[in-house]
């Protein structure tokens, strides 16, 4: 382990830009249950019910159910040392943009300024009548399906299945993919397309890619050049003491 974090700590030194695609498993030790495996989000809420936007338009209160829970478990939760290490790492000029699938805003309140949101936000809802758009917060949640004062219906804005992505953010993660030296990839299975496609593109324009993770994905043995299994604040706050001590 320690032989690894040393070689991921020198490469993210010697292959600017650095990037990173991260994932659920990042906001997990915040409190923030990831989406597959055992006690994972899916299991307990069918995705075809609760996740696609045909669901969401069919019956909006039902969806809002798992919405407001995530809504509050969000606004609760903190930032943990594995956001903390790649906004310190941003700070430190070895990181340039974050790519991440979450729609908690954890990486721009540990102070990550650089970071393409792929799956949207749950900090505002847009009314689906008049397109207003309005700031999360717990009274306007109070009752579901949350309501502009125009009538319509809120929406959060969060990318439901089968919707497309945000144009802008996609384009910026092909381009910073197909741009950087090496690509943190951090807490995620790497199932969701086109999320998925990020670390596949990198690698094939030469990028370095290390993958951390407590599990292997199916990224371990076919892209990753480094797999470092473990939790995210971890091994990310020792690979940043790393990166200080080699630094002068
Ligand atoms: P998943 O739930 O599919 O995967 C979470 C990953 O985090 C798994 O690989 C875990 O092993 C890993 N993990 C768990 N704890 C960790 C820790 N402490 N440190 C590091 N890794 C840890 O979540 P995503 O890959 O993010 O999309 O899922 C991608 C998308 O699927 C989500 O954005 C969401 C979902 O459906 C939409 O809703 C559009």
């Amino acid at each position: 382990m320690e032989d690894l974090i040393r070689r991921a700590a020198a490469i993210i030194k010697g292959y600017p830009p650095v990037i990173a695609l991260t994932g659920a498993g990042i906001s997990a030790e915040s409190g923030i249950a990831t989406f597959r495996g055992k006690d994972g989000i899916w299991s307990r809420y069918n995705p075809e019910e609760y996740a696609t936007i045909h669901a969401f338009m069919e019956n909006p209160a039902r969806v809002w159910k798992m919405l407001k829970e995530f809504a509050q478990i969000t606004m609760e939760a903190q930032p943990n040392l594995a956001h903390i290490a790649l906004a310190e790492l941003e700070a430190m000029g070895h990181l340039s943009v974050v790519i991440t699938q979450n729609i908690d805003s954890l990486h721009q309140r540990a102070g990550s300024q650089q970071v393409i949101e792929l799956h949207g936000n749950n900090r505002w809802l847009i009314c689906l009548k008049c397109g207003k758009r309005h700031r999360v917060s717990q009274s306007l949640i109070e009752e579901i399906p949350p309501r502009c004062r125009c009538g319509g219906i809120l929406r959060p804005d969060v990318v439901f299945f089968h919707e497309s992505l945000p144009h802008d953010a996609y384009q910026q993660a092909v381009e910073k993919s197909q741009q950087c030296g090496c690509m943190l990839v951090i807490g995620t299975s790497v199932q969701i397309f086109p999320a998925s496609l990020m670390p596949v593109l990198a690698r094939q324009h030469n990028a370095i890619i290390i993958e951390i993770n407590p599990e292997e994905s199916r990224l371990t043995y076919e892209v990753s050049d480094i797999f470092i299994k473990g939790k995210a604040s971890e091994i990310l706050h020792r690979i940043v003491e790393e990166i200080k001590r080699l630094s002068p």
